[in-house]
């Protein structure tokens, strides 16, 4: 089962770092503003990440909790961040530096699981023809180009750098390929997986990274689902088969480093989303995007930080936990790991929250954050309310006495021991 340590890792984060960085306005700039290559060419030739320090990437993911870490090895605009000999558009070219190698030895160091992204699209390679996603698509004579134009030639040059990348930097754990478009728009095609030969690259990771996690990208099925920037509201189930699944999301809407935007999710919200993707049984990618030196951006690192902390002492209700097959109280949701249930709060009651259909298989409440015991009661469902007295609760439930101060964390959690066969 080569998705059991993904399974238990459940919070990852992914990196998106290259020339558009420095451009520092979204990682699909050379895309919104229609932008030549040759006006491209200013970030290649003003890269210097030298602040980009894959150990202290690697200890930030380890000190929030996060089992693995996903690096752009090449985004859409072609720019590629490890030593490739099939082209000269890399950063060995621009810097000096196989920014690939630095990764995979600075997340092995600290014990992480290895990630790479990879993008199918490439705006800078002759080859790859103009489509409605390309920079180049208002401009009419690329129709007229695009005949020159051999996919052929293009899909040898993708599977030869993910050869590359699968053979020179050893164990890869996880391959995350971006993405699949086959439908056509604006009087443009799209690409679909015949356009990569999906099911040849998928073979192609199979035989040399037989362990490797792959995502359903290239469009076709392979080992887990990827919503993107939103929350699903239920396990994902296609067809009768439950998924594995991982919702990547932002902190500010831009992958890439967008210095001026300032649509910062809270630590408290991104902490909400990790526990609901947790009680669906999916993952969270969080994604970090350096700035043009490098660096880890304050506002992402303060975020982080937050979140470690909160990692810290809830750990346990986050890594090898799961879906929990009850129905969670409207003030928050439910993940399980073995005899233990954890109720994450994102809202805190007055006094009680009532736990429906947990009465006889509750053995122990505690709050996680301090270890400190909650009491526990079962009312008689025939109770009626009085002036100062609540009615009962339905048969079965089971009610958690709550002290009136929220624990000062991002969100109380309530950990409960099962009674034994259940
Ligand atoms: C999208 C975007 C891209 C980003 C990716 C992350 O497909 O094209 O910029 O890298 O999703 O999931």
């Amino acid at each position: 089962m080569r998705q059991l340590w993904f399974d238990e890792a459940r919070f990852g984060m992914f990196v998106h770092f290259g020339l558009y960085s420095g451009a520092a306005r979204h990682e699909w700039v050379q895309n919104y503003e229609r932008l030549t290559a040759e006006e491209y060419r200013v970030y290649f030739d003003h890269f210097d990440p030298d602040l980009f320090d894959a150990t202290a990437l690697a200890r930030r993911a380890k000190a929030t909790g996060m089992g693995y870490v996903v690096l752009t090895t090449k985004h859409h605009d072609g720019f590629c961040l490890w030593d490739s000999a099939l082209t000269d558009y890399t950063s060995v070219a621009a810097c000096g530096r196989d920014l690939v190698r630095e990764y995979v030895d600075a997340l092995r160091a600290e014990g992480l699981r290895v990630g790479l992204y990879h993008s199918l699209i490439d705006w800078h390679h002759p080859d790859f023809t103009v489509d409605w996603n390309h920079p180049r698509r208002d401009d009419a004579i690329e129709h007229e180009r695009n005949r020159e134009r051999d996919m052929g030639r293009y899909r040898d040059y993708l599977h030869g750098q993910v050869r590359e990348l699968l053979t020179q930097y050893g164990d890869i754990d996880y391959l995350f390929f971006d993405f699949t478009y086959p439908e056509e728009k604006d009087g443009w095609a799209g690409k679909g997986p015949d356009d990569w030969d999906g099911e040849a690259l998928l073979a192609l990771c199979r035989e040399l990274q037989p362990q490797m996690l792959v995502n359903d990208r290239l469009g076709i099925p392979a080992d887990f689902v990827t919503p993107e920037q939103y929350q699903p509201t239920a396990p994902i189930v296609v067809d009768g088969v439950p998924q594995v699944w991982e919702a990547c999301q932002t902190i500010n809407g831009s992958w890439g480093y967008h210095r001026d935007n300032h649509d910062q999710k809270s630590a408290v919200l991104l902490a909400q989303m990790l526990a609901d993707s947790v009680s669906m049984g999916g993952n969270m990618l969080l994604n970090i995007g350096p700035d043009g030196r490098g660096s880890i951006a304050p506002r992402d690192e303060a975020v982080l930080a937050d979140l470690g902390e909160w990692m810290r002492l809830h750990r346990d209700a986050i890594v090898g936990a799961g879906h929990a097959p009850f129905a969670a109280p409207r003030e928050g949701v439910y993940t399980r790991r073995g005899d233990r249930l954890y109720l994450h709060l994102f809202s805190w009651p007055l006094g009680y929250v009532h736990l429906d259909g947990l009465a006889d298989r509750v053995t122990y409440a505690r709050l996680l954050n301090d270890g400190s015991l909650l009491r526990t009661s079962v009312t008689d469902p025939a109770q009626e309310a009085t002036l100062m007295t609540p009615a009962g609760e339905s048969e079965g439930t089971l009610t958690v006495h709550l002290p009136v101060q929220r624990p000062d964390v991002l969100i109380p959690v309530i950990e409960l021991t099962l009674a034994p066969g259940d």
